[in-house]
């Protein structure tokens, strides 16, 4: 009977499971999409309710689908979006309140207030992180904030916090842990010392006691076992990856200056910076990468863009631009260039370099000339220059020059946006066989845990390159563009009084 490693990804916007072989080949897959919830301007939530139903579905029907019996699973890694907070009541076992996404605004004047005189970067050199709405700690002070009683409740150890994976192990095996890759996304973390931080738990007043235990993302025993009722088997889950990180390890960046840029509903470029610490000054986050058990933790440094696919959606549901996601290129290609316009998805503020809250979307250089076909490019393009600030700031503090960008995410099916991207970069963009990085990432560190792959060596040998793009700008026209969206962005500040 053929053994598997499978990986439970629960993004933004949807939830999948994939089922690997040893080869690191995709033998099932299933997928659903939950809610986005939008109470008012600027609030994102989720239901923490069904993003389990749906986590548990998709587990079943890639197994069904794939003919597997769940015997044959050896392993589970879980990989999620990051940041997003829940609280729940520990005997219950029910959310307090709705996710809070990483997207959501609210927590601007908690954040602001924080920073008062001393900026932004205030406990950079402690968790890595700029005061941003972005991360899970203000997020729960503003639960606390808005909830009545639940202060003292989680004083009482009734409350649990928990990002995604958290929240998932939870209700799969009933442990409450986090590994270091969330943890580090949370505000509350000491990145050096990796454990969870005093001081910044009470400047955010925030009880230690509902906080998960942190462990190395790659453990066999931390996480528990899959309770009998999900799959009929007490499968043990293995890894626990936030997903960007997961992808840097799907991607098999294991050596320091690797890096890898992820299309999802944001974008996120990390480099793996080794085993020591090091501090941007141009708005790079400073992040765990991963930490195999027994091995040392690995730091990587991310540029972060809350909106990439996330406007294409937009430009689908909200818009009605298109009616499938990949009409976009069909109109996007029927035109050279955008023809001057440039669009600023800052829905969420900007996040790096800026992480400015008080930012908004524009779209600047309209004429009567613009058509919809200019529109489809610029929203592609958008996510292109976005890349290229965070790769521009990147290079520079991480003392990196990358020849080439790995790529992966459900962008980077995107003939123009790919094209665009070497363009705008001006150097080559690579596609792996397997673009499914962020689930073969958690499979990959939940394999390792119980020697179902051998070690990095091994992973490293099934990398491969799908296609490559190489630019096709000359170097000033290049430029020219690129000036033209920085003066795009200076328009979106401000917005937000
Ligand atoms: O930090 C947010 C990130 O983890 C979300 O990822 O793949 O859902 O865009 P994704």
């Amino acid at each position: 009977m053929a053994e598997y490693v499978g990986a439970l990804d629960q993004g933004t916007t949807s939830t999948r499971f994939v089922v690997f072989d040893r080869e690191g080949h995709i033998v099932s897959v299933a997928q659903k999409e939950h809610r986005q919830i939008y109470p008012q301007p600027g609030f994102v939530e989720h239901d923490p309710e069904e993003i389990f139903s749906r986590s548990v579905e998709v587990m079943r029907e890639a197994l069904e689908k794939g003919g597997i019996n769940p015997q044959q699973l050896k392993a589970i890694g879980i990989t999620n979006q990051r940041e997003t907070t829940i609280l729940w009541d520990k005997k219950t076992g029910k959310p307090v309140h709705n996710a809070i996404v990483w997207q959501d605004t609210r927590t601007a004047e908690i954040c602001e207030k924080l920073a008062g005189d001393e900026g932004i970067y205030r406990f950079q050199q402690k968790t890595g992180l700029p005061l941003a709405t972005y991360f899970s700690g203000p997020k729960i002070r503003w639960l606390f904030d808005h909830i009545p009683g639940l202060f003292e409740r989680a004083k009482k150890k009734e409350i649990a916090f928990g990002t995604i994976d958290s929240w998932l192990v939870y209700k799969l095996t009933g442990c409450h842990v986090t590994d270091v890759t969330n943890a580090s996304r949370t505000l509350l973390f000491d990145i050096r010392r990796l454990c969870w931080d005093e001081e910044m738990c009470e400047v955010l007043g925030i009880p230690m006691e509902i906080l998960p235990e942190v462990v190395d993302s790659s453990h066999p025993e931390a996480y528990g076992k899959l309770s009998r009722e999900i799959l009929g088997e007490s499968i043990p889950v293995t890894a626990v990856l936030g997903d960007q990180q997961a992808a840097l390890f799907g991607q098999t960046c294991y050596e320091v200056g690797e890096a890898k840029n992820t299309y999802g509903t944001g974008c996120f470029l990390l480099v793996n910076i080794g085993e020591k610490v090091v501090f941007s000054t141009r708005g790079i986050l400073t992040t765990v990468g991963y930490r195999i058990h027994g091995e040392n933790a690995v730091y990587a440094m991310e540029g972060s863009v809350a909106i990439a696919g996330a406007l294409i959606q937009w430009a689908r549901d909200k818009l009605g631009l298109i009616e499938k996601a990949p009409q976009i290129d069909e109109l996007a290609m029927k035109v050279e260039d955008s023809g001057g316009i440039y669009i600023v998805p800052a829905f969420s503020g900007l996040f790096a370099p800026y992480w400015r809250s008080d930012a908004r979307g524009v779209v600047v250089g309209l004429t009567h000339y613009t058509n919809r076909y200019h529109l489809a490019r610029a929203i592609l393009e958008a996510t292109a220059y976005q890349t290229r600030e965070i790769f521009d700031a990147m290079m520079e503090d991480a003392h990196i020059n990358l020849k080439e960008l790995r790529v992966d995410g459900g962008m980077v099916v995107s003939e123009p946006l790919m094209q665009f991207q070497s363009d705008i970069l001006g150097i080559d963009v690579v596609r792996p066989r397997v673009t499914e990085t962020t689930a073969l990432g958690a499979a990959y560190a939940a394999g390792l845990a119980i020697k179902y792959w051998q070690d990095k060596k091994e992973l490293r040998s099934h990398w491969q390159i799908e296609k490559r793009w190489q630019p096709r700008l000359d170097a000033a026209t290049r430029e020219a563009l690129y000036r033209g969206w920085k003066k795009a962005v200076t328009r979106t500040f401000n917005w937000v009084e």
